[in-house]
């Protein structure tokens, strides 16, 4: 995350009033990148007695990004400006839900305007919502001096979203256990360049996850043994611990389109290749940018109704 001072961008000259309303301006405003996020590797390992599902999944941190500014204001109100006509219900939004949740933990009574420029697709399975959520939560803490800790966020961010707690973290890459929300962070030793593809149709998480016949978990296994097990296969390379997502099934019989697009990437000449989250975003793997590039404007000619982009680890 790059968190940058509204004040920071303006150079300091030899001038005293200058100064003095750069500090006075310095926390007013502040501007932060929110990115989104690919599963190289999801696992269901069953059905928890909550509803929800354990998960073994592989988080990795992308380039496609929105935009979020903060600004104090006087009234203690949340205010949200956004172009995404999508996104006008503040009250559903998981940056309100956020502020709703610090002002009860916090004990904080300021007021907010959030301006959220949008990028990444929503409902598409890159984690858009809950990375503005957690990129609010941390923007949050630093404007007000709220001096939250990382455990602090954590657990307000996993109330929000299983994908929260991930982002909170400020990793490239991290192993997530429980329903997501545990995060084990993972060296990146290597940038990776992604073509994404998104579907125009969008996909409900609750829905994919209603229609997976998951077993309900007898019992559940120690995060240490699960996540070093992982780890140890994916240092060996294991097959099955690569590129693996037990959504997909699911996903693509509630979107047929899908299988389609999965089977383009083997014509375009990008066999590795996976579903994101809950879909439905398929993305291919590259090791350099021109590869990627090459792959994105071969998919972009075949004029499927989806958006196409290419980017890379962040
Ligand atoms: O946690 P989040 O709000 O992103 O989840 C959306 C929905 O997806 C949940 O209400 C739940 O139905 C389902 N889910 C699940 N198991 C998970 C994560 C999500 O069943 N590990």
């Amino acid at each position: 995350m790059s968190l940058r001072g509204s004040a920071q961008r303006r150079r300091p000259r030899n001038d005293v009033l200058f100064l003095v309303l750069t500090l006075l301006f310095s926390m007013n405003s502040l501007t932060i990148s929110s990115p989104a996020k690919v599963n190289l590797f999801l696992k269901v390992l069953g059905r928890r007695r909550d509803g929800y599902h354990e998960l073994l999944t592989r988080f990795h941190r992308i380039s496609l990004q929105d935009q979020i500014i903060l600004k104090k204001i006087k009234k203690p109100q949340f205010r949200l400006i956004t172009t995404h006509l999508k996104l006008r219900s503040v009250r559903k939004n998981l940056i309100y839900k956020a502020y709703r949740l610090l002002k009860n933990s916090a004990d904080w009574q300021g007021g907010v305007e959030v301006k959220l420029r949008k990028r990444i697709p929503i409902a598409a399975g890159l984690g858009g919502g809950s990375s503005n959520a957690a990129h609010f939560l941390l923007g949050m803490n630093r404007l007000f001096g709220l001096r939250l800790s990382r455990a602090a966020l954590v657990k307000i961010g996993a109330q929000i979203g299983s994908d929260v707690p991930f982002f909170l973290y400020q990793t490239k890459e991290a192993i997530g256990t429980g329903r997501g929300e545990r995060i084990k962070v993972i060296p990146c030793r290597h940038k990776l360049w992604f073509v994404l593809v998104v579907p125009q149709s969008g996909i409900s998480t609750a829905q994919v996850y209603q229609q997976l016949k998951a077993a309900p978990l007898t019992r559940i296994s120690a995060d240490a043994t699960i996540t070093s097990a992982f780890s140890r296969g994916m240092r060996k390379k294991e097959k099955g611990h690569r590129l693996h997502n037990d959504l997909f099934p699911v996903s693509s019989r509630l979107l047929p389109q899908l299988r389609q697009i999965d089977a383009l990437f083997d014509q375009v000449g990008a066999p590795e290749r996976l579903m994101s989250g809950s879909g439905p975003t398929i993305f291919s793997i590259h090791p350099f940018k021109e590869e990627a590039e090459k792959v994105a404007r071969r998919i972009q000619r075949l004029k499927l109704n989806a958006q196409v982009f290419v980017c890379h680890t962040y």
